[in-house]
């Protein structure tokens, strides 16, 4: 049985900011969430599991806001008085025997395997710990350790001797041990000490004098327990995530042209022979098929896409399906809503949004296509728009299989195209077209000879 504490009251005053630390993201995810994301994959097999109990103060209501509260249940911290004090908000909801495991919120890659790890050498005579040897320790709290080795103290900084700092194991603030043990114990937290704060980490000299054990595990990777204090720490952990899920993907058969010009801000599901080159950003969940080939400084929020598909250089494509075959770009703008059929066309400076593209249909330049269905093989002439707006409504256009628009075209919604129906070049289309019929809207030409420019007064 596992009951799990995030604190996250703290303010993060170096963040700058007047978004609480814990919101601030990483890979376009609340640092919290990610904490959140590890911490409910723990103890699932646990019948009775509880929610999992986050610690807030600064910015609370924003946080419950942001975050929600499915499997959390918030406790506030109004005044930050410290660790120990945090963990005391929560500590009458803890199960005696239930093992109680301590993470923050502002530490956002911890990994399950160390967790499990750690949780595993804990019993009714032994708590555990989880630290690290550090270059430079600065800042952290030291482990003290006795004649046998066996860790008995945690000094923070700020309460160190000379002799103390030069210790150069650390103690991540990453703790579990046996919910009784740490309620009988938090009562007994004094703030008799340099920053006047009821320090969690005197849990561990407490737990020696009442005969317990502390154990200690260490993180494969020490990105796992770096905390997100400034804007620096915040840029290191991105870079540090992005390297990894580059990784991930080359390892899935991904072609990456520069994987540290890569960033993935969600969930990439791909298939064989995906190529990506430079400065793409992938959003939300997306999910590539098989030669997918995406060009340079291409931003891909949330979509499908099929088979032999190529995207190419400076497009914005989000909340859209595209089907096998679809050339899409350079320079265009999927908007939400957008389906594509089989080999589709959308060229530069197209504009999409709401729309079903038939198979084979093409809409190739300088477009606006919102709210439409365009059947399979029709063409789109350049800068066709559709005027799906009259200021106050929207309204939709319909273009049939094998219908031909003429360039510069406007197609006043509500209106239909027929099938293999033609619009002349420059027209303004406001009535319906039948199926197989030419329509032609625009002023008639007139040519007037010896025609005189007017002259410069
Ligand atoms: C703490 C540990 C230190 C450890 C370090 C690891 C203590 C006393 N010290 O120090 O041994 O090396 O973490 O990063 O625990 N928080 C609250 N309420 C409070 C105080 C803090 O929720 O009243 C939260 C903060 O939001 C933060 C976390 O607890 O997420 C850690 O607090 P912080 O003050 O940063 O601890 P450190 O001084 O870094
Ligand atoms: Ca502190």
């Amino acid at each position: 049985m596992l009951d799990i504490v995030i604190l996250a009251a703290g303010k993060g005053t170096r963040m700058k900011s007047s978004l609480p630390k814990v919101l601030h993201p990483l890979a376009g995810k609340p640092l919290l969430s990610h904490v959140l994301g590890t911490a409910s994959t723990l103890g699932q097999q646990d019948e009775d599991a509880s929610d999992l109990r986050v610690v807030i103060g600064h910015g609370a209501e924003l946080i419950k806001e942001r975050i929600g509260s499915d499997g959390i249940s918030y406790s506030l911290q109004t005044e930050q008085l410290g660790t120990g004090h945090a963990v005391q908000q929560v500590a009458d909801t803890l199960r005696d025997d239930a093992i109680t495991l301590i993470l923050y919120g502002d530490v956002p890659l911890i990994r399950k395997s160390s967790l499990e790890e750690l949780i595993e050498l804990v019993d009714d005579e032994t708590m555990a710990l989880l630290t690290i040897e550090l270059e430079d320790p600065t800042g952290y709290g030291r482990i003290m350790k006795d004649a046998q080795g066996s860790v008995r103290a945690i000094v923070e900084q700020k309460d160190a001797t000379t002799d103390e700092l030069a210790v150069c194991e650390v103690n991540t603030g990453v703790m579990a041990l046996k919910g009784k043990q740490l309620k009988a114990w938090l009562p007994l937290l004094s703030n008799t000490n340099a920053q006047k704060e009821y320090y969690l980490t005197d849990i561990i000299a407490l737990a020696r004098q009442h005969g317990i054990e502390v154990a200690t595990s260490h993180p494969q990777d020490e990105m796992e327990v770096l905390g997100v204090n400034n804007r620096q720490q915040q840029a290191e952990l991105e870079r540090y995530y992005q390297e990894h899920v580059a990784q991930d993907l080359m390892n899935e058969g991904v072609t990456l042209l520069d994987p540290f010009r890569f960033d993935c801000r969600g969930e990439l599901e791909v298939g064989e022979d995906v190529v990506i080159d430079v400065n793409c950003v992938m959003e939300g969940e997306g999910s590539l098929g098989n030669d997918f080939s995406i060009c340079r400084k291409v931003v891909f929020i949330n979509c499908t896409s099929g088979n032999n598909v190529v995207i190419k250089a400076n497009s914005h494509i989000e909340d859209s399906i595209l089907g096998d075959h679809c050339d899409i770009g350079p320079f265009a703008r999927l908007r939400p809503g957008t389906q594509l059929g089989k080999a589709a066309k959308i060229g530069n400076f197209v504009e999409t949004k709401k729309v079903q593209i038939g198979d084979g249909s093409k809409v190739n330049h300088l477009s606006y296509i919102g709210d439409t269905t365009i059947g399979k093989k029709a063409n789109i002439g350049a800068g066709t728009i559709t005027c799906n707006y009259d200021g106050v409504n929207k309204f939709k256009t319909q273009i049939g299989d094998g219908a031909f628009i003429g360039s510069n075209s406007s197609l006043v919604a509500p209106v239909n195209v027929g099938n293999n129906a033609t619009v002349g070049a420059g027209s303004t289309v406001t009535k319906d077209v039948a199926e197989e019929e030419l329509a032609i809207a625009r002023g008639k030409q007139r040519n007037i000879a010896n025609w005189a420019r007017p002259s410069k007064k």
